[in-house]
């Protein structure tokens, strides 16, 4: 295992999943990926988890996402957790679950954090852009269950960003303004941002969401 950090290349791995093999970098192709892991399969906080991705199929989907779920426990029991699952959460899973018996995975990616649990993963979180970078890293403890919308805002400051010259300030959402990046010099402000600009400090100058209509 070696420590993963933003803009390393996400450990590419072949996986058994309930989908079949999978192999992360062909499976992502040209698509942005959300890998996260489970401490375990028939257990509360995650059975809550997984239905509340599935619901969310249309937002990843929007943009360009498909997500990949990982828990260290076999094929068959995922299956059958699965079923509890659309039937506890009214929905059905419509991503693949790794099963990750051998911590394979788990272990490439630091999953398992010995001091808090030396069997189960954490709740871990890698976003991976289309060039296969990490772009985002985000662990919870077992017991708190992850918050998804949070999880799309970020996706949607990564995107964002990834294409204009902007960043994203405190509890930003799409449609907010946005920050013009530090590198950009005022004098070029007009020609890269049409919509205008606010200079409130010259180190902190916001600008119209660009792609927003
Ligand atoms: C859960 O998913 O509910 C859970 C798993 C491990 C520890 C605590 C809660």
């Amino acid at each position: 295992m070696s420590t993963i950090r933003l803009g390393d290349e996400a450990p590419n791995f072949t996986a058994k999943s309930t989908e079949g093999e999978i192999n992360f970098h062909e499976w992502l192709g040209d698509s942005w990926g959300i890998l996260f892991s489970h401490p375990a399969d028939y257990t509360p906080v995650c059975t809550t988890e997984l239905g509340t991705v599935a619901k969310y199929k249309d937002e990843f989907d929007k943009r360009n996402v498909k997500v990949v779920a990982l828990s260290v426990d076999g094929l068959d029991s995922h299956k059958g957790w699965v079923l509890d699952i659309n039937e506890t959460q009214n929905t059905t899973v419509n991503f693949p679950i790794i099963a990750d018996e051998d911590h394979k995975v788990s272990e490439l990616y630091d999953m398992i954090h010995p001091n808090a649990n030396n069997k189960l993963t954490v709740r871990s979180v890698f976003v991976v852009d289309p060039d296969k970078k990490v772009k985002l890293i985000i662990t919870y403890p077992a017991s708190t269950g992850r918050n998804f919308d949070e999880l799309l805002r970020v996706i949607d400051s990564l995107q964002l960003t990834a294409y204009h010259k902007v960043a994203t300030p405190a509890n930003w959402k799409s449609g907010d303004d946005c920050v013009v990046s530090p590198s950009i010099e005022s004098k070029d402000i007009p020609d890269i941002f049409p919509k205008g600009y606010t200079e409130i400090k010259p180190y902190l100058r916001m600008t119209p969401q660009p792609d927003s209509k």
